[in-house]
């Protein structure tokens, strides 16, 4: 594996506790960084950690919907840490359904938390970022964010926000040395998968010219490179790992 160099660094990365976030934190191990990683799921955590067992592997049970809760996390890791990498991973597809079909609450709770909880996080640690002239923020978005999946109109959504908010704060931060990016996945075998249809999954899939689904470890090592000082350039922009799928 191509290693990014990530020491002296200290990282965010909500969701952490599975799937993509669990991976990239292994990775930004490996790479020499200290990481804390936030979930809502506190026996996934304790798994993870226990799997991973690396004394630079730190956790936090938070809620990013819950603006109070990531603050307080933040102002109790910067009391020892400062925060180099940002990592907004944490998010749920909801449902399958059409749009008039689609429950408010269900709709309410995937746009708080992803769209909301990547405010929140950015709002709360960008502030000691500038401080430091220093950081590394990767938003974890979707290719439904570009393309629209019909019957996911709330994480379509939702990921189309975070995408324009990327850019928005990216503006923001380019004159510091900060770098706001977002990555645009296909689908990939995580647990997420078990929140929509199978019919839905088979439909995603059948739009991926690759004719595959993403390897984790391969969304993973895009990350790698845009959360390192290597990326000294490219930031507020949007990185493509469809297969193909997105035209733009
Ligand atoms: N797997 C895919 O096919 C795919 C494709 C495109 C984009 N994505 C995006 O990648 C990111 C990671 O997804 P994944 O596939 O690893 O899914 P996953 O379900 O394996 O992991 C998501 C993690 O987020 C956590 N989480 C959910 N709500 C939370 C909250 N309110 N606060 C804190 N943590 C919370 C979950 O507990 C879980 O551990 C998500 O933003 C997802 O939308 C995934």
């Amino acid at each position: 594996m191509h290693q990014f160099d990530l020491k002296n660094k200290t990282a965010v990365i909500t969701g952490g506790a599975q799937g993509f976030g669990l991976d990239i934190a292994k990775k930004f191990l490996s790479s020499g960084s200290k990481v804390f990683i936030w979930d809502i799921d506190e026996k996934e955590l304790l798994k993870a950690t226990k799997e991973v067992n690396n004394s630079n592997l730190n956790y936090n049970v938070v809620d990013v919907s819950n603006f109070e809760q990531v603050q307080k996390t933040v102002n109790d890791i910067i009391l020892k840490n400062k925060i180099d990498i940002l990592i907004n991973n944490a998010g749920i597809t909801g449902p399958t359904a059409e749009l008039w079909n689609y429950n408010i609450k269900e709709w309410n709770s995937i746009i708080n938390i992803n769209l909301h909880g990547t405010f929140y996080c950015c709002k709360s640690i960008v502030p000691h970022m500038i401080k430091n002239n220093y950081g590394r923020i990767v938003n974890i978005a979707s290719v439904a964010g570009k393309d629209g999946n019909a019957n996911a109109s709330a994480y379509s959504s939702a990921k189309a926000g975070v995408i324009g908010l990327t850019k928005s704060l990216g503006k923001e931060l380019a004159k510091y040395n900060i770098a706001v990016n977002a990555i645009t996945p296909a689908g990939a075998k995580t647990k997420i998968l078990d929140q929509m249809s199978k019919e839905h999954v088979q439909w995603m899939l059948s739009k991926v010219p690759r004719g595959r689904f993403l390897e984790i470890n391969e969304l993973s090592s895009m990350v790698c490179w845009l959360s390192s000082e290597e990326n000294s350039f490219s930031t507020a922009a949007v990185f493509d790992i469809s297969g193909g799928r997105s035209t733009y």
